[in-house]
Order: C-alpha cells, then sequence, then structure tokens
C-alpha cells in the first residue's frame, strides 16, 4: 500500500464519507476540515507548515488518528479540538457547555451598541446569565468602551470553572479595567445588586415539542441542561425570570436576551405584564425572531 501524504488522506477521507459527513456537519468543507485538522495537530504537539506534507499513518498512537475516528462517530468539531470561535476569539469548550452559536454574535453586538450609546467611558454593571464557555461576557469585555463590572452565572458548577479558564486563557485581550466575577446560581437565585444591563442566552427549546427540529448531533452531544426547558413549565420559567430581572435592573436598565424564533410572541407578553416600559422583539440575519430587548 502506498504512503499517502496527510493532504492527500484528508482529501480522500472527505470524499469517501462526504454523505454521511454532510449529514452529521451541515456545511462542511474541506477547508473548514483542513483548518480544524490543523488546530488539533497544534494541541497535539505537531506544528508544522508541512503538515499536509507529511506521510499519514494511521496509528493508532497518531493523534491525528483520533481526529478521524471522532469524525466518522459524528462528533462535533469543537469538541475534537477542544476550541470554538466565537466573534473574534477561541474559546476552549468541553460537552459540559454549549457550542457558541453564529446568532449569539448578534446578541453581543446589540449589548455593544447599549454599552456605547449609554455608558461611553463610564462604568456598566453587567450580568450574563446563563454564561456557559463565557463567551458573551469575555467578548464583551474585550470592548474598551465602558468600565465594565460583570457578574457570569450559571447553574452548571462545569461551565463556571471553564468559563473561569477562558478568562484566564483571554486574559491579555481584556482591557485591565473591566472586572468579572463567576458565581454558580439558578437564574438570578444566588445574584446580589442590581445591574444596567442584564443579559441572556437562557436554554429555550421545549423538551418534547421543540426537540423534532433539533440536529440529532445537537441531541447526542451537547448537554441538555444548556438546551431544554420543559415543555409545561417553560411559561412560568420565563415568567419567574423576567420577574428577577426587573428586580435586579437599575432604572433605565436593559436587558437583552436570546429565544427560540417560535416562542419570542408569547414570552414578549409574559414580560410585557411584569411591568417593563419597553419590550421589543429583535431579529436575527435570517430575519426569525431571536432576542428580546426589556427596558425598565
Ligand atoms: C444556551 S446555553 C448558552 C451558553 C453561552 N452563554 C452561549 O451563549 O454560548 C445556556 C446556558 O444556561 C445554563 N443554564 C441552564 N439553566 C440555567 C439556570 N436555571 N440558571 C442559570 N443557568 C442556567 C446552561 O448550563 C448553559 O450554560
Amino acid at each position: 500500500m502506498a504512503i499517502k501524504s496527510l493532504g492527500e488522506h484528508l482529501k480522500n477521507f472527505f470524499y469517501e464519507e462526504k454523505k454521511s459527513l454532510l449529514a452529521n456537519y451541515p456545511g462542511l468543507t474541506l477547508h473548514r476540515l483542513k483548518s480544524d485538522l490543523k488546530l488539533h495537530a497544534f494541541l497535539n504537539g505537531v506544528d508544522s507548515e508541512e503538515l499536509f506534507e507529511f506521510p499519514y499513518l494511521p496509528f493508532r498512537s497518531n493523534p491525528i488518528t483520533l481526529f478521524f475516528e471522532k469524525l466518522k462517530e459524528g462528533v462535533p468539531l469543537e469538541y475534537i479540538t477542544g476550541y470554538a470561535f466565537f466573534y473574534r476569539s477561541l474559546f476552549k469548550v468541553t460537552s459540559d457547555v454549549l457550542i457558541p452559536r453564529s446568532e449569539t454574535e448578534i446578541l453581543v453586538e446589540l449589548a455593544n451598541s447599549e454599552i456605547q450609546k449609554n455608558y461611553h467611558n463610564k462604568k456598566c454593571i453587567v450580568l450574563d446569565v446563563g454564561t456557559g464557555s463565557g463567551v458573551i461576557a469575555l467578548t464583551l469585555m474585550m470592548e474598551d468602551f465602558a468600565q465594565l463590572d460583570v457578574t457570569a452565572v450559571d447553574i452548571s458548577e462545569k461551565a463556571i470553572i471553564l468559563a473561569r479558564e477562558n478568562f484566564f486563557n483571554l486574559r491579555y485581550t481584556i482591557p485591565a479595567k473591566h472586572n468579572i466575577h463567576f458565581l454558580i446560581s439558578d437564574r438570578l437565585e444566588s445574584v446580589v445588586g442590581s445591574f444596567d444591563l442584564i443579559l441572556s442566552n437562557p436554554p429555550y427549546i421545549k423538551a418534547l415539542s421543540d426537540r423534532e427540529s433539533v440536529h440529532h448531533q445537537v441531541l447526542s452531544y451537547e448537554p441538555a441542561v444548556a438546551l431544554f426547558l420543559e415543555d409545561d413549565t417553560y411559561d412560568l420559567w420565563f415568567q419567574e425570570f423576567f420577574k428577577s430581572i426587573y428586580q435586579k435592573l437599575n432604572d433605565q436598565g436593559i436587558s437583552l436576551i436570546e429565544g427560540h424564533e417560535d416562542h419570542l410572541e408569547s414570552l414578549s407578553e409574559i414580560a410585557k405584564k411584569i411591568g417593563f416600559s419597553a419590550v421589543e422583539i429583535i431579529k436575527d440575519y435570517t430575519n426569525r425572531n431571536r432576542f428580546l430587548r426589556l427596558k425598565k
């Protein structure tokens, strides 16, 4: 058997397995696969410009073999490499946290424009509920518009440990004037103090009625706690959430919450009854209802 280069092996693998790869990784390209394999190799101590010209020997002990095995299983690429790109940075992710989605980058942009508009060169006190890997809180903190005092909470201890690790890894990209502290909390239950801006990308899929629309790879690999709420207590969960947000927002404070396109209309009615002075639904780039903006 002729020994192939890693580049050739990857190309053959991609075209031979294309059908099953695309079922697990919609939109996957050879280019994306190449850059993730490069990252995987780098993180496993193989750092070379000529990586793809190297002969590839598919031994089990070869760390690159693991990449191909996990791909065949359908493990999300971000969980294989252990890293996900979000906005301008690379965040560590594990199967204890959601892989950050591109829609959430819009939430960060909306939050940034609130900060620029209302807190330019001032202090802004921010809460991120359900921080997961910390992408929302930490990406905001990379900007320099205001002095941010951030509290990042999650119900999952493992998520909080990872978010803290991401803060440590990214600390040199964050201006020293900002502060962050991490807390385990069920929504705002253990949170003390009041806030100018409350952000959240909470779990928002109904465990039964929305399940069919969830990709099988998400169901198999991403943590249920980050995705699902029970159907019969869904509205109540958000009603309690919105009430505690209202209580902890400063006057004129804003909350931006990501949500499910099919449920934001009814959630906005719940928010109106709580007493927010303005409730607005904001769409994502695919023109679907995606965020609530609540103003106290
Ligand atoms: C959709 S994920 C968002 C993660 C991250 N903020 C992002 O945008 O990628 C929801 C997060 O909320 C957390 N979570 C679920 N229920 C919660 C609760 N009752 N209180 C606080 N956090 C919760 C999950 O552990 C998960 O990290």
